[in-house]
């Protein structure tokens, strides 16, 4: 008899990333708090959530929002006290869900004792922690890197005469995770918070771990545009994504691994073929490499389409899939997609093969609110004004209610709210049978009761146009997916057979109920999810 596969909870749950600055404020300093987060488990549970994930509460300057860390195994004041985070964890499990902490553990602050130490002296014991360098017989850089947030990746010390390299602010020192040392300090950091009881980590930028060794110059992207990052000018060949960096995943992995059921995510933006070798070897590397297409890809069904298709085929015998649709360094999907258009990316995410990760506030349409020159924070778009990166737009307090500051403080929020709070919020929409709340939700609970969605296996179904169709099947039952990614109506024609069912969940919910069969006529910016008959 063939054995049931037994699935765990990371592989049948539902990811909902929290950032803590902007969920929810219990004590009026008008940034959000692990108190707060606490006081809206209840909404997640409603929603049907099954693991939280928080990026980044530790002691930071807050150079980049807290990834900079200056102390790995304490709690930022300002989201409050590790008594607060004991009691968020236990509240957590309470309710039977999982948290996953932040974990970042490329660089460290420039104000971490480890970087302290290291520069102060060239024979310091942690100088070897961090990538220090001679510069140039003419005294310039090492080499050509760039950093992420604009200029060059590497920082002059004064006092001890070398370069530091930094692939984010030059607040944010690179480790060097080629000295045990720093392999043995992290591992040591993982086990503390997994003896706590937390149930996993996010891996901050893991493909970024490792630089080449001879520091080779990057070399010039032929296909830069001046619109886009001043980053993107080289082709990151050296500094990310090098040999050897599964074996060291495979190491954090072990650690992982030293305790029961708990996931490591790697954030990691690489093409399809690159991005499943993190996997690793028999999968012992990250359980889910973050998969980011559906925020960075071209939103058509050709494209996604076919992506799709690309990553189920390049998953590894046992890899399990996931999907992402928005996080804190994006902009959101209603403002990439639109309105309309948003809804049927919560279809596409919630009913595709693999984890689906969400992000607070995309559950209500939240868009991304244009943040006044003179208020940006994020150092990404402060660095480089003219090119519209900031972050901030995304990062905007949860709108909870139609409240002073959408219920989400009673003192003066870190970034501003939108103007259209009071309409888009959760109590507004918690009452609305309509409302892409409910949408959210009742989407959720569907996959959350069929293995066909969770569990169940994907074929795509051949169509042309601007559909995207699919079917998820399990024991029993099988669903097809009509999703219309553009504005104007159109047919399904299913060329090799004929479909019959019955429509469960559709964008539009009038359409719910009705009996479909040969072609299906769909409306602009329509999903349905049908249930066959003929499962
Ligand atoms: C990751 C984080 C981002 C941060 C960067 C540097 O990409 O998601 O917010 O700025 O790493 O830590």
């Amino acid at each position: 008899m063939e054995q049931k596969q037994h699935y765990l909870w990371w592989q049948s749950g539902i990811i909902y990333q929290i950032y803590p600055r902007s969920f929810q404020d219990a004590d009026g300093d008008g940034v959000g708090d692990l108190k707060g987060i606490i006081q809206r488990l209840d909404y997640l549970k409603w929603m049907g959530i099954t693991a939280i994930w928080v990026s980044p509460i530790y002691p930071s300057p807050m150079a980049d929002f807290g990834y900079d860390i200056s102390d790995y195994c304490g709690i930022h004041p300002l989201f409050g006290q590790m008594e607060d985070f004991d009691a968020l964890l236990k509240e957590v499990h309470q309710r039977d869900m999982k948290l996953i902490l932040d974990l970042v553990p490329n660089h460290t602050s420039n104000q971490h004792p480890w970087f302290l130490e290291s520069r102060s002296s060239r024979d310091n014991p942690k100088r070897d922690w961090y990538l220090w360098h001679d510069a140039k017989e003419d005294g310039a850089e090492p080499n050509n890197w760039l950093s992420v947030f604009g200029g060059s990746a590497w920082e002059w010390d004064q006092q001890t005469e070398q370069y530091y390299y930094h692939a984010f602010l030059k607040e944010q020192p690179d480790l060097n995770w080629r000295n045990p040392e720093v392999q043995r300090a992290m591992f040591d950091v993982m086990r503390f918070w997994l003896d706590k009881g937390v149930d996993g980590f996010r891996v901050d930028v893991m493909w970024h771990m490792l630089k080449d060794e001879e520091l080779r110059d990057n070399p010039t992207n032929p296909d830069y545009e001046a619109s886009k990052s001043t980053y993107d000018q080289l082709i990151p060949a050296y500094s990310t994504d090098q040999p050897g960096i599964h074996d060291l995943v495979a190491k954090m992995r072990q650690v992982m691994d030293e305790y029961d059921e708990r996931v490591m995510i790697g954030e990691i933006y690489l093409p399809i073929h690159r991005l499943v070798t993190y996997y690793g070897q028999d999968n012992k590397g990250a359980h889910l490499p973050f998969n980011f297409m559906l925020v960075t890809l071209d939103w058509n069904a050709r494209t996604i389409r076919s992506h799709i298709d690309e990553y189920e085929g390049a998953l590894p015998a046992g890899g399990w899939p996931n999907w992402v649709i928005g996080n804190h360094d994006q902009p959101r999907i209603t403002s990439r997609v639109g309105n309309a258009q948003a809804k049927v990316a919560a279809m596409l995410l919630l009913t595709l093969r693999g984890t689906p990760t969400l992000y607070y506030g995309d559950e209500l349409g939240m868009r991304d609110v244009p943040i006044p020159p003179d208020e940006v924070q994020d150092p990404q778009g402060l660095n480089m004004p003219d090119k519209d990166l900031s972050r901030d737009p995304a990062r905007t307090p949860m709108q909870w209610s139609p409240a002073k500051n959408a219920g989400f403080t009673d003192g003066k929020p870190w970034l501003r709210l939108p103007d259209n709070y009071k309409r888009i919020n959760v109590e507004v929409q918690q009452a609305d049978n309509y409302s892409m709340l409910h949408f959210y939700r009742r989407l959720i609970k569907l996959r959350q009761s069929e293995a066909a969605l969770s569990i169940g296996d994907y074929a795509p179904v051949l169509t042309n146009g601007p559909i995207l169709t699919y079917t998820r099947k399990a024991e029993g039952s099988t669903f097809l997916i009509l999703l219309n990614l553009s504005h104007k109506p159109c047919i399904f024609r299913a060329q090799t057979e004929t479909y019959r069912g019955k429509i469960i969940i559709a964008t539009d919910p009038e359409r719910e109920e009705k009996t479909v069969s040969g072609n299906i006529a769909l409306y602009g910016d329509e999903g349905l999810l049908i249930a066959l008959d003929n499962a």
